[in-house]
């Protein structure tokens, strides 16, 4: 669906690591491109002239970022806006990619919901929603590009999960559910690609990325959030994600200075980490000041168009440049 040629674009250098001379490009398909990770990892692909395809809930921004990718040098991209719980319409976006290129390379699976406040706190239909957006998209988007890779034995599939797969946040509990069970799910579909030694499904797990996300989220804490120290940017989580799709063996990539100290302390000193995560994240998460209730981007887009959010990563304890909205870059 709107195809976007190459032709007349402002074409950046190339990404050094593109393919050689004469080498085909790669057809790579991205979800969640309108935003954040995704729209960062979709500039990279296009670095490498991929041809790309951009999935996520609106078309006018993906034919922004469409054109962002022309720039940069894609050898093509189309978009195809749907709701990664539509069945149906990711299957026929992955139909039309094969019929367009004859083949899927690369998927990348970013597309995913937010929604801040503890258990009683979200409502039983934003918790339902959250869950089923990312888990049962993720299932959706597996089944619908699996296939055609299993019959060429050849395909990436890489799925953006995150640290939040691999501890308990209380005043997250409705991501970190769909998050654990992400994790497991990428395992275990990739458990099942043993037969098909060319095809493998990886995960990427980011800790704390300035994106967009914080902004438009579910919130029901009452407090606006932000990501809580120390945030990396989405090009380096990009840089990981094409890492990660390039690289021979399967598993999880972390992103993030502190991943592994927070897994750590959940896993080896439960009862003090269950005492200091909440307190922690309300002072470095959710201290932005007074918010009302909102389902955020949960149910229906919110308007937001940028790579990052207006975070930065350092300052102490995140007291730096605390905002709640984010800023317009669209690159
Ligand atoms: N930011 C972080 O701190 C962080 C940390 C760890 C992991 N992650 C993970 O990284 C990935 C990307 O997150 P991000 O921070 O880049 O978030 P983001 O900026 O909000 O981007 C999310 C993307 O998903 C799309 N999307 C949301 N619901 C959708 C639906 N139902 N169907 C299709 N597309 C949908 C959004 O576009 P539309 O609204 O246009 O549909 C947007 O393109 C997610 O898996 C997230 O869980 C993020």
């Amino acid at each position: 669906m709107s195809p976007t040629s190459p032709s007349g674009a402002a074409a950046l250098p190339a990404d050094p690591s593109a393919g050689a001379p004469g080498e085909q490009p790669r057809v790579v398909l991205v979800t969640g491109a309108s935003s954040g990770i995704g729209r960062a990892t979709a500039h990279a692909y296009a670095g490498r002239r991929a041809h790309l395809v951009l999935l996520a809930r609106r078309r006018d921004v993906l034919e922004r970022v469409a054109q962002e990718c022309i720039a940069r040098g894609a050898a093509s991209c189309t978009v195809e806006p749907a709701d990664v719980t539509e069945r149906a319409a990711v299957e026929a976006a992955v139909d039309r990619t094969l019929e367009e290129h004859g083949r899927l390379d690369v998927c990348v699976h970013a597309a995913a919901v937010i929604t801040f406040g503890t258990f009683l706190e979200v409502p039983a239909d934003v918790f339902d929603r959250v869950v089923e957006v990312n888990v049962l998209g993720t299932a959706n988007v597996a089944r619908a590009v699996l296939p055609s890779m299993r019959e060429r034995d050849d395909g990436v599939l890489v799925v953006v999960g995150s640290v939040l797969g691999r501890i308990s946040v209380p005043q997250l509990v409705t991501y970190c559910t769909g998050k654990w069970a992400v994790r497991g799910l990428t395992r275990m579909i990739s458990q099942a690609m043993a037969d098909r030694p060319g095809v493998r499904v990886v995960g990427v797990a980011p800790g704390a990325t300035n994106t967009p996300v914080y902004a438009v989220a579910g919130n029901y804490s009452g407090t606006a959030a932000r990501p809580p120290v120390p945030v990396d940017q989405p090009e380096k989580v990009a840089a990981a994600v094409l890492r990660a799709a390039d690289r021979r063996r399967r598993g999880e990539e972390s992103v993030g200075l502190a991943n592994a100290l927070m897994t750590l302390g959940h896993e080896l000193l439960p009862p003090v980490f269950d005492r200091l995560v909440g307190p922690l994240m309300s002072r470095l998460a959710l201290a932005g000041g007074p918010l009302p209730p909102t389902s955020g981007n949960v149910v229906e887009p919110a308007e937001h168009d940028a790579v990052r959010g207006p975070w930065s990563g350092g300052g102490l304890l995140g007291l730096d440049r605390r905002r709640r909205h984010p800023s317009a870059d669209g690159d």
